[in-house]
């Protein structure tokens, strides 16, 4: 055995920029998914039964396939029709597509948990559809909403770590190019190993001070 973290000293610069790659990838990708999963969830309370339809296999197919699979799909078939993206954007594509199907779910159970005798109050007041949904359900749903969006921002994190498949120069991809350049694997591994478990530590941490926020205002 011939552990030797001295190795990958001249390299930690290299890893540690990638820190900002991952983040910004992740974060963007949560947008997309954030904007596609909140019209998703509309579409699924909603009263059009064909948009419904839509919504629910549309859930289906991105939860019931594998992430690595849509991303190959976007990255490496999109080309067939001529369309070239960066690996990035193509990433971001594909997590935030995936992770829209997530969302909308969040959203949709989050609404659909707020006890439904808020709605019939509302309604016995004679308050309208409209400034129930926004006045008395979302704010009671948001509660439900939020640390679950929190638990797909870790999610999608640690799933980031497979766009170095396609060459995005996130942490995981510059382990491996590290890895290649020195022959020795074990170092570079376990030090972006500690690199995504720092990082998800604090996402819990911060979601977890949230968390406690809406609970102190109940
Ligand atoms: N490993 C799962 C897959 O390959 C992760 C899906 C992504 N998860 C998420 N919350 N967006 O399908």
């Amino acid at each position: 055995m011939n552990i030797d973290f001295r190795v990958i000293e001249p390299h930690i610069p290299f890893i540690l920029k990638g820190i900002g790659v991952t983040l910004q990838f992740v974060s963007t990708s949560l947008l997309v998914g954030l904007i596609l999963g909140i019209i998703l969830a509309i579409m699924k309370i909603g009263k059009i039964a064909v948009l419904r339809w839509f919504a629910h296999a549309y859930t289906s197919v991105f939860r019931g396939t594998p992430l690595i699979l849509q991303l190959s799909i976007i990255y490496y078939g999109a080309p067939q029709f001529g369309i070239e993206m960066s690996a990035f954007l193509a990433g971001v594509l594909a997590f935030g597509l995936n992770s829209s199907a997530y969302v909308s779910e969040i959203i949709r159970a989050g609404i659909q948990a707020v006890d439904k005798g808020q709605k019939e109050a509302a309604a016995a007041l004679g308050i309208p559809e409209r400034p129930m949904m926004i006045r008395i359900i979302l704010p009671q749903a948001f509660r439900n909403i939020l640390p679950a969006l929190f638990n797909e921002f870790i999610n999608l994190t640690k799933e980031s770590a497979i766009v170095s498949i396609i060459g995005v120069w996130d942490i995981m991809r510059r382990a491996q190019m590290v890895n290649a350049q020195i022959y020795k694997y074990f170092e570079a591994l376990l030090f972006v190993g500690l690199i995504y478990y720092v990082m998800v530590m604090v996402l819990t941490i911060i979601g977890r001070m949230i968390e406690r926020r809406l609970q102190r205002s109940d």
